[in-house]
C-alpha cells in the first residue's frame, strides 16, 4: 500500500496545436478514477502518455511522470525521442502500469489459447502457478484457458486482457472505455470486477463516457475538456447536478436527456 503514481504537467502538441495542457492527475493504490470528457478532450492521449506510447510527428511531449511502488520509484523520460521514450517505458509498461484498452478482443494472439497466452505472460514476469489463478482472479472459469481468442465473447477477451495484467503484476491500470462496444448484460460486472481489483490495491484510472456507470463504482472522477482537466469531483456531486465547470454541466445535462432526468 501507499503505492502512488503522480503525473504532472503533461503536455501533449501535435505542430502548433496543444492537444493536452498542462495535465496533473494523481492515481493511488486500491482506488478508481474516472476520466470522463466528449470524445477528442484529451482522454487516450493522456492515458497512452503516462506508458510512453505517444508518438506525434512532428510533435512534443511534456511533463513528469513518477510512480512509487513500495520502495522503488520510477520516473521515467516523457519527453524527447520516441523511440528513446518507448525503451525507457519497458520495464514500467506491462510490470508496473497495465493498460485496458477497448476491444481487448485484438490484443490477444489469435493461435494461441488463452491458458498459453496468460501462463506465458505469468512466466515471463517470473510467476510458475500458470494461467488458472489469474484467470480467476479476473473472474473466468478454468475452462477458459483451452479456448482460442474466436471462441471469446468481446466481455471475455476484456476478462483475459485484465487476468494478463494481473499475471503481469500491474500495480496501476489505465482501462481505455473497457466495455464500449459490449453487451450492455456484461458490462456492469466486468466494472464490478474492476471495483474488486480496486479493491485488492490495484490503482486504477478509467476512462469512460458513461457518467451513469461511475456510481458506485468510481473513488473520484476527472473531467477533461478541450485537453485540459476542467473539474474534480465525485460520483455523487454529478448526480446532484452542482458541478462547477461548463463542460461538466453539459455533460450532466447530456446524461439527463438520455437518462430521463437523473445521472444514475
Ligand atoms: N497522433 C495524433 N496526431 C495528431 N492529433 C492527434 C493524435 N492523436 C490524437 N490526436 C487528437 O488529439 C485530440 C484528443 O484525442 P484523444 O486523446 O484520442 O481524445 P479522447 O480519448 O478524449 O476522445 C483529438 O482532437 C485527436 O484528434
Ligand atoms: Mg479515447
Amino acid at each position: 500500500m501507499g503505492d502512488v503514481l503522480t503525473l504532472s504537467g503533461l503536455e501533449v502538441r501535435a505542430g502548433a496545436e496543444v492537444l493536452v495542457h498542462s495535465v496533473d492527475l494523481l492515481l493511488a493504490a486500491g482506488e478508481i478514477c474516472a476520466l470522463v470528457g466528449a470524445s477528442g478532450s484529451g482522454k487516450s492521449l493522456t492515458a497512452r502518455a503516462m506508458l510512453g506510447l505517444v508518438e506525434i510527428d512532428p510533435g512534443v511531449t511534456r511533463g513528469t511522470l513518477e510512480i512509487t511502488v513500495g520502495d522503488r520509484s520510477y520516473q521515467p523520460p516523457m519527453s524527447g525521442d520516441f523511440r528513446a521514450r518507448k525503451r525507457a517505458f519497458e520495464g514500467i509498461r506491462g510490470a508496473v502500469v497495465g493498460y485496458l484498452p477497448q476491444d481487448a478482443g485484438r490484443a490477444l494472439d489469435p493461435l494461441r489459447t488463452v491458458g498459453r497466452q496468460v501462463g506465458h505472460t505469468a512466466r515471463l514476469a517470473g510467476r510458475d502457478d500458470g494461467p488458472l489463478p489469474w484467470l480467476d482472479k479476473a473472474g473466468l472459469q478454468p475452462s477458459v484457458a483451452g479456448r482460442y481468442p474466436h471462441e471469446l465473447s468481446g466481455g471475455m477477451a476484456q476478462r483475459v486482457v485484465i487476468a494478463q495484467a494481473l499475471a503481469r503484476g500491474s500495480r496501476f491500470l489505465l482501462a481505455d472505455e473497457p466495455t464500449t462496444g459490449l453487451d450492455p448484460a456484461v458490462r456492469r460486472p466486468l466494472l464490478r470486477e474492476l471495483r474488486h481489483l480496486a479493491d485488492e490495491g490495484v490503482g486504477i484510472l478509467w476512462i469512460t463516457h458513461d457518467l451513469r456507470a461511475t456510481r458506485g463504482l468510481a473513488d473520484r472522477v476527472l473531467v477533461m475538456s478541450e485537453g485540459r482537466v476542467v473539474e474534480s469531483t465525485t460520483p455523487d456531486v454529478l448526480d446532484s447536478g452542482e458541478v462547477s465547470s461548463p463542460a461538466a454541466r453539459k455533460l450532466v445535462d447530456a446524461t439527463r436527456r438520455i437518462a430521463g432526468g437523473r445521472v444514475r
